[in-house]
């Protein structure tokens, strides 16, 4: 009997796992909103945004048509990297709440359809986590190995690795006489991928997850699990196709990283419904295949970078003039490679990343026709769009004015850095200008005291502009951004050529406008974006105007950011 009862658990189990298969696409056809949990909504005053502070907007979040959230890290953390330094995995940190707020967020999101994406930091842990506790005391800890170790000289580090965030990748550790290894801040130490016993663990809390009900993970830094055994040097170059290739291999994309992904898979992500979406350091056009390739079982898709490097040096992050003949080939690339047999992702801003409409539009003259063009840009492009919280209030920069309003760890190292050689109001200008508090600025609500994020102080300054640009203000307008989002989501929606149809860039060489089409069948989109705050030509054959910023339509003679799309019959 017992033995009848398994067999029925294991086929009803299988089928349940077909059926999951069946409708296993259902991420290729949504879009991603990013909840940075500390700045949504505060619900007790503390003036962090918190679990039940998202529970209180699901509301919003559903008359806006978001069905997919991706939230960042709400884990117990020292919050050195603002929870991307995770010290429990199974465990909310107490400053967004509890186990049951978490509960009653995922229950609320689930009965308005929505789908819940936890952030997946597994490349490192804090310092502060019981393991590394333990790892450091003595070699022969049992969790030593958990983490990666060189011995050496103390202030000599084994090699010439670098922290992203500044200084040496390596730190010294007293009590066994050996450096770790640190690829980010000091406080976020890299596991050793190579000890079995550790991936059981973290496979073990990706399941505790799944298990409440979550949709899938957004992998931080997930080529960095597998570096060199070797620990070569890094050759350096200011050129970013040699700098990645001098990466490639070394620090990330390492010789056991296609194992540990399809053992990732086969122990976890295939036994659930998912969408896993990698973010790619190191993620190329020609490396993509097979991580991505149904066939091999990794990840389904990754977020790239070359985009995001076209208006920024790579290695100090300065601003440079962008080329928007290279953007535009940036994007096209991933729209004509992917077409034909699935889908990546594309987004013009995230938590790490100032704001994508004071970046790629003019936050100023032209915040209202830039913001709708850069969210036509993204609900057209052959990819699945991810856009940040705030996005569709057009929530742009503020400025930084000292060190004492900046809460990025990677901000306040520059600045410790840049104040030994330079007056502290060019510091400020340039930090200002690349901080990803930028980005993380709270969320404007309404034009109450603090935008409505927080009865108390907020952890991060409130951009002034609150007092118009905010939700509020935006619902009850025609022609707010935050209403535009919602006709393009809609429209993305309502045309299956804009999700799933092929991509052509008509005019690559168009120094201004950005011109294409998506096609699918017998349905067939143009899009018309010019990406600059210029009148311009571009000469077309229009069809039914469905999606314009402007209230009229002067054809080929495009006003500063505007944006259209049409239906070709
Ligand atoms: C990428 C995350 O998006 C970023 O915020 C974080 O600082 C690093 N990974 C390290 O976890």
């Amino acid at each position: 009997m017992k033995k009848i009862f398994l067999n029925l658990l294991i086929v009803f189990s299988t089928t349940i796992t077909v059926f999951g298969q069946t409708q296993g696409n259902w991420w290729k056809d949504t879009f991603i909103y990013q909840i940075y949990p500390r700045s949504f909504q505060d619900s007790n005053g503390d003036g962090i945004g918190d679990l039940k502070g998202i529970t209180s907007r699901l509301d919003y979040l559903k008359s806006l048509g978001v069905e997919t959230i991706w939230l960042s890290p709400i884990f117990k953390s020292p919050m050195d990297d603002m929870g991307y330094d995770i010290s429990n995995y199974t465990m909310i940190d107490p400053i967004f709440g509890t186990m049951a707020d978490f509960d009653e967020m995922l229950a609320g999101m689930k009965k308005r359809n929505i789908r819940l994406i936890l952030d997946l930091v597994v490349n490192h842990t804090s310092d502060e986590h019981p393991w590394f506790k333990e790892a450091r005391k003595s070699k022969d800890n049992p969790y030593h190995d958990y983490y990666i170790w060189k011995s050496g000289t103390k202030g000599v580090p084994p090699n010439n690795w670098f922290s992203l965030f500044g200084g040496s990748a390596w730190e010294w550790n007293e009590a066994t006489q050996e450096y770790f290894l640190h690829f980010f801040s000091k406080k976020q130490v890299d596991l050793n991928w190579q000890n079995p016993k550790m991936r059981d663990e973290i496979y073990k809390a990706m399941t505790f997850w799944l298990n409440k009900g979550v949709s899938g993970y957004r992998m931080d830094v997930i080529t960095f699990i597998s570096k060199s055994p070797t620990f070569e040097n890094i050759k350096f170059s200011s050129n970013r196709a040699e700098m990645l290739n001098g990466l490639n291999g070394v620090v990330f994309n390492g010789p056991h990283i296609h194992e540990y992904l399809k053992e990732m898979n086969d122990r976890v992500l295939s036994k659930y419904n998912l969408y896993t979406v990698g973010e790619g350091a190191g993620i190329s056009l020609n490396n993509i295949d097979p991580f991505i390739n149904p066939e091999n079982h990794e990840l389904q898709t990754f977020y790239t970078f070359d985009h995001m490097y076209l208006d920024k040096d790579m290695m100090t992050n300065k601003p440079t003039k962008l080329d928007l003949v290279k953007f535009k080939a940036a994007l096209s690339a991933w729209g004509n490679k992917l077409d034909t047999r699935g889908l990546n992702t594309i987004y013009l801003g995230n938590h790490d990343q100032v704001r994508s409409l004071s970046r790629f539009g003019d936050d100023k003259v032209y915040r209202n026709e830039s913001g709708k063009m850069l969210a036509t840009l993204l609900f057209t492009q052959a990819n699945i769009p991810f856009f940040l919280q705030g996005d569709e209030l057009g929530m742009s920069n503020t400025t930084f004015k000292g060190k004492e309003e900046l809460r990025d760890v990677f901000a306040i190292n520059a600045y410790n850095q840049a104040i030994k050689r330079f007056p502290v109001d060019s510091v400020m200008k340039s930090i200002s200008a690349i901080t990803r508090d930028q980005s993380r600025t709270p969320f404007q609500w309404d034009n109450s005291a603090n935008a409505g994020f927080s009865s108390g102080q907020p952890w991060l300054k409130v951009n002034s502009n609150y007092t118009t640009v905010n939700v509020k203000n935006e619902k009850t307008d025609p022609n707010s951004i935050f209403n535009f989002y919602k006709k393009v989501i809609k429209l993305r929606k309502g045309n299956p050529a804009l999700i799933q149809g092929a991509f052509n860039d008509i005019a690559p060489e168009h120094p201004e406008v950005y011109a294409y089409t998506r096609e699918l069948n017998s349905e067939k989109c143009l899009i018309i974006l010019n990406l600059t705050s210029k009148n311009t030509i571009f000469s077309y054959k229009p069809g039914k105007l469905i999606l314009s910023n402007y209230t009229d339509d002067k054809g080929e003679a495009l006003r500063p950011y505007e944006a259209k799309v049409y239906k070709i019959q």
